[in-house]
């Protein structure tokens, strides 16, 4: 066991491009996977093949475990529990708040909690984003060695900062994406294509997120005064939007539920602020 050496469990698309990572990077790198043949590859580029999670698990004081979620993470884990000692456990798999802090309850002290906001072929470079929460001396302590898996960002304490993040940037990411579908959907019903209207897309996209700095410092304020158009006037377009898709026979329930928070708004004294004030309806589920 030496310092810069480093386990790896769990070599699914994500672990083998964590694990080669490390490799590459000239750690001492040990693998274990439940479907041992994964980690032929790894193998062959220097990687230690691990006959066990117990043998995995002491090779290292550093063990990253990147599974399908919390709950392999609990089956690989829970019957080593006591062989982890002081070692560092960073967890890459994918979860909720709640998951990472029943996790990191498990592993008292020593425990971060990652996010990886990347695919599988940034890993190892500058370009793949990946956040941690926990143990801040256990993130000073391999700093480092993450920092060849990519851009690693430490969040804070509290282990679940990591994995709300996540879910932040997938909702976000939904968000757009299923917003993109209904307007391909939308112009595919008068024929269309989707490829055509790439241009138009991109250019929404720019402005929306061009709006973002100003909506983040309203949101900070608690102040939404309309700088540019009013809550009313977003409400008219989002009408134009159910409506069209009604007449061209396209769901209309994405936009009719984006309509229902912004009418909600403006039902609570909103009309004339900004269309950050819609936020105040998300907060309030009991307004849904
Ligand atoms: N791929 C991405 O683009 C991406 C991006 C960001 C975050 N992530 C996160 O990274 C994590 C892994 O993703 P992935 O893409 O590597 O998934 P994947 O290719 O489907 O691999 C899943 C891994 O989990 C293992 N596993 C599942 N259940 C298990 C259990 N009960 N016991 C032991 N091992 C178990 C699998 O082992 P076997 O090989 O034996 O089945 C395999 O190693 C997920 O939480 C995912 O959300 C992935």
């Amino acid at each position: 066991m030496t310092k810069n050496s480093v386990t790896v469990l769990g070599l699914g698309l994500m672990g083998q491009a964590l694990a080669g990572a490390l490799v590459r990077a000239g750690h001492a790198t040990t693998v274990w996977n439940r479907s041992p043949a994964k980690a032929d590859a790894l193998v062959a580029q220097g990687a230690t093949r691990a006959g066990s999670v117990r043998d995995a698990v002491t090779a290292s004081p550093l063990v990253i475990v990147c599974v399908t979620g919390a709950d392999a993470v609990r089956e690989i884990l829970d019957p080593v529990a006591g062989e982890l000692g002081d070692r560092v456990l960073v967890n890459l798999s994918s979860g909720t708040s709640r998951e990472a802090r029943e996790t990191a309850a498990r592993h008292p002290g020593r425990y971060l909690d990652g996010a990886i906001m990347a695919a599988p072929p940034a890993i190892g470079t500058p370009e793949a984003a990946i956040v941690y929460s926990g143990a801040r001396a256990a993130f000073d302590e391999h700093e480092q060695i993450l920092r060849d898996l990519g851009t690693a960002t430490f969040l804070g304490d509290d282990p679940a900062l990591s994995a709300l993040h996540e879910t932040a940037v997938l909702g976000l990411m939904y968000g757009i994406l299923n917003g993109f579908l209904h307007s391909a959907a939308l112009l595919g019903a008068a024929g269309v294509p989707a490829d055509s209207f790439l241009p138009f897309a991109r250019a929404g996209i720019d402005t929306v997120a061009g709006w973002l700095p100003g909506y983040a410092r309203q949101i900070d304020e608690g102040t939404y005064p309309a700088l540019d158009a009013t809550l009313g006037t977003h409400l008219a377009a989002i009408e134009h939007v159910v409506h069209e898709s009604e007449d061209a026979g396209v769901d209309p329930a994405l936009p009719a539920l984006v309509r229902a928070a912004a009418r909600r708004a403006v039902s609570a004294g909103h009309g004339g602020d900004s269309y950050a004030s819609v936020i105040e309806q998300f907060r309030d589920k009991e307004s849904a």
